[in-house]
């Protein structure tokens, strides 16, 4: 199956199921990504827990396994600790079902419970722990695709540019989805809350849970533009996408709810577990997929919330 006809968001349904927001999400960025090629050797920048990747690549898992496998400290998700990062050697194991088209030749994250995830997918041939605010494990002049969605968690953004650029190939791309000036304005809590300090909105910190102040930098095209042109490198593809529609969704989603879903989907039995999910994800589909394929690039009045950027090296 090629990428252009390739069901996305189903895919994400299997791995990301409790959290249909983030299934929508990342098959939206799929789309965008839909004439983009990814050319070896290739380096994936804060790659997580490789789930995005790895579908994006074409690959599929069996049923039993998914973003929830290995999860700790579910009563501390209200205190905004990152429940994800957790891995046991002897949890549930990844079952290819399908092997991804290309392979990475590097992960990069932070975070090493996330690292250990990616790598049971067999879609990196290495991982690396690093801090992506710094200097990158990645050779001089090397890799001919650099991917990267995480840019704008990073405090010392043009550093990490530098560092890709370094890396990269004469005739490489650097692929970078990064947020645009409008993303905070489909945060009901920045719009309600933040913008206007009324403390009616305030509660609704409970659903932002931190998110927006994570998120460093959301920019027009014309301020990424000059970024890029600082660190010596000129935009060969843009795109913007995700609608204000989708991003309302995607703002509260089932998130509040996630740790409790989480907790009783791994109280069950594997057999169980797998049937439940599976209906679920057929019934979900028909009432999420309009979000994804209703995309309205042309809203000039509510202009998307991200950017694809495809980069080379300028001259
Ligand atoms: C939203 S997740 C995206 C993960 C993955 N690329 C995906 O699409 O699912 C952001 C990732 O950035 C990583 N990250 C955040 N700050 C980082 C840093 N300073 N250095 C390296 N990785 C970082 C996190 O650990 C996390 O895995």
């Amino acid at each position: 199956m090629s990428e252009h006809s390739r069901d996305y968001l189903r895919q994400f349904m299997k791995v990301f199921w409790l959290r249909p927001e983030t299934a929508l999400w990342r098959a939206c960025d799929c789309m965008a990504l839909n004439d983009v090629q990814f050319l070896s050797p290739m380096a994936d920048v804060g790659c997580g827990d490789g789930l995005f990747s790895f579908t994006r690549a074409g690959g599929e898992l069996d049923a039993s396994y998914d973003m929830f496998s290995h999860v700790a400290g579910l009563d501390t998700f209200f205190d905004k600790v990152d429940i994800y990062n957790h891995f046991e050697e002897s949890g549930i194991a990844p079952i290819v079902v399908r092997k991804p088209d290309y392979q990475f030749d590097i992960g990069v994250d932070h975070k090493e419970a996330l690292l250990q995830k990616a790598f049971s997918l067999g879609l990196y041939k290495k991982v690396a722990q690093a801090d992506a605010n710094k200097s990158l494990p990645l050779e001089d002049n090397t890799y001919r695709t650099i991917f990267s969605n995480i840019l704008y968690w990073l405090d010392d953004f043009p550093v990490t540019l530098t560092e890709m650029r370094r890396a990269l190939t004469d005739d490489g791309k650097i692929i970078l989805h990064v947020p645009n000036n409008t993303l905070r304005d489909y945060s009901f809590y920045q719009r309600l809350h933040v913008r206007t300090g009324d403390p009616k909105w305030e509660w609704l910190h409970l659903i932002d849970r931190g998110r927006s102040d994570n998120i460093r930098q959301c920019l027009s095209y014309e301020e990424w533009s000059e970024i890029f042109k600082k660190a010596g490198l000129r935009i060969v593809h843009h795109r913007n996408y995700l609608s204000k529609l989708l991003l309302e969704a995607w703002d509260i989603g089932l998130r509040p709810i996630s740790p409790f879903l989480i907790e009783m989907a791994n109280e069950m039995a594997a057999e169980r577990r797998k049937d439940i999910k599976l209906r679920w994800i057929e019934e979900l589909l028909p009432l999420i997929r309009p979000f994804c394929t209703l995309q309205s690039p042309d809203d000039a009045a509510h202009p998307p919330g991200f950017h694809l950027f495809v980069l080379e090296k300028a001259p």
